[in-house]
């Protein structure tokens, strides 16, 4: 009898159900006998043992559902070694319930954060498999994350509709788009959409830099310009701050993002009309696109295929279009994020995109 357990922590996104279909089918084709529990809420779930025995039904049909079957919590990794507010013991509360249903191995489907959480009950004893998902694909380690390409299609149809809109009124448009780290989503949705100007945390940007920009389109006769920003792009000014100074600045913001700061300032600047559009938390809904169901199907059957050989204590990643482990010790902590000198952004700023740098 094998008995795994599976749970999905962080921010949700689309290819959530079809990765756990991947495990789940990728085990019960291959061993004899098979118990699942799917522990809900990520993490709540399995500190305070909310948990349910989970059939081959409930992981029928769920290939093209987005969310999570099993819901989902962020439960920060810096408070998992702080006791609850009633005094509770979480990693010790983690590991009894993994050892009270006698798991063989827990799957666990998340995000940076979650990853650290991950290896931390790796050190800890229990066999672990990290799947890596998030719209932002900064899981260090691997090529792609389940999730990003899906939202990649939603952030650039926002994109598309912006761009008919903003040509018919010559306005420059503002389509903020998720990411308050790294700006991949936003590179990708940018270069896809056509954006004019694409804004990124790791690229500081100059205002008068983004002003340029507008202006140069303004005089070769282009009289609207599309601005794809990330949620956590940057000025050069605030760059130079600490990370204290950072937060109270943002703190005191009487706008609700960095979109609407610059909208004011091209506003001042150049007297043109500015519209901004946020397509925020749709970008993580709806169905996994064809591409991350795939992904999702090789990552979960590679999940399996580790659990029946019994290596544990890694994530399963993409790299150079195959599976691989990945120790969790040499990954969890760390970012994948965008260098300036990337190539990608090297081959968009010779399409004339800029960066504001
Ligand atoms: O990590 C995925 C992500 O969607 C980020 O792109 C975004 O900044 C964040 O989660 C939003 O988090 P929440 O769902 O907690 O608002």
């Amino acid at each position: 009898m094998l008995r795994i357990g599976l749970l999905t922590s962080g921010g949700d996104c689309q290819a959530l159900n079809a990765t756990m279909r991947g495990v789940v089918k990728g085990l019960s084709a291959n061993v004899d006998e098979l118990e699942v529990y799917g522990f809900m809420n990520g993490y709540k779930g399995l500190i305070y043992g909310d948990y349910r025995l989970l059939t081959s039904r409930d992981f029928s049909g769920i290939l093209t559902k987005g969310g999570t079957i099993l819901g989902s919590s962020r439960q920060p990794f810096k408070l998992m070694r702080e006791p609850d507010e009633n005094g509770l013991d979480k990693v010790k509360a983690m590991k009894d319930n993994y050892r009270k249903l006698k798991l063989d191995c827990l799957v666990i489907l998340g995000g940076n954060g979650t990853q650290k959480t991950a290896n931390l009950l790796s050190e800890e004893g229990l066999n672990i498999i990290h799947l890596p998902k998030t719209i932002d694909n900064d899981i260090w380690g691997t090529d792609m994350t389940f999730g990003f390409y899906s939202a990649v299609n939603i952030a650039t149809e926002a994109i598309d509709c912006i761009h008919t809109t903003a040509a018919s009124h010559n306005r420059v448009f503002i389509v903020e788009i998720m990411g308050h780290k790294v700006g991949w989503l936003t590179l990708y949705a940018g270069i896809a959409g056509g954006a004019d100007i694409i804004l990124i945390p790791e690229i500081p940007y100059k205002i008068n830099s983004v002003i340029e920009a507008i202006n140069h389109r303004t005089e070769e006769g282009k009289g609207f310009t599309v601005i794809a920003v990330a949620e956590g792009a940057i000025s050069a000014e605030d760059a130079k701050l600490s990370k204290k100074q950072l937060a109270k600045k943002i703190e005191a913001r009487k706008n609700p993002s960095v979109a609407f700061d610059l909208a004011d300032q091209i506003l001042k600047k150049t007297g043109t009309e500015v519209r901004v559009t946020i397509p925020g938390h749709t970008q993580r809904g709806g169905s996994p696109c064809p591409y991350d169901r795939v992904l999702s199907t090789r990552l979960g059957v590679a999940a399996a295929e580790l659990i029946m050989k019994g290596e544990y204590g890694c994530m399963v990643a993409i790299v150079n279009n195959k599976t691989k482990k990945v120790p969790l010790k040499d990954c969890a902590g760390k970012l994948k994020t965008i260098q300036p000198d990337d190539q990608f952004v090297h081959e968009a700023k010779m399409m004339g995109i800029s960066f504001g740098d």
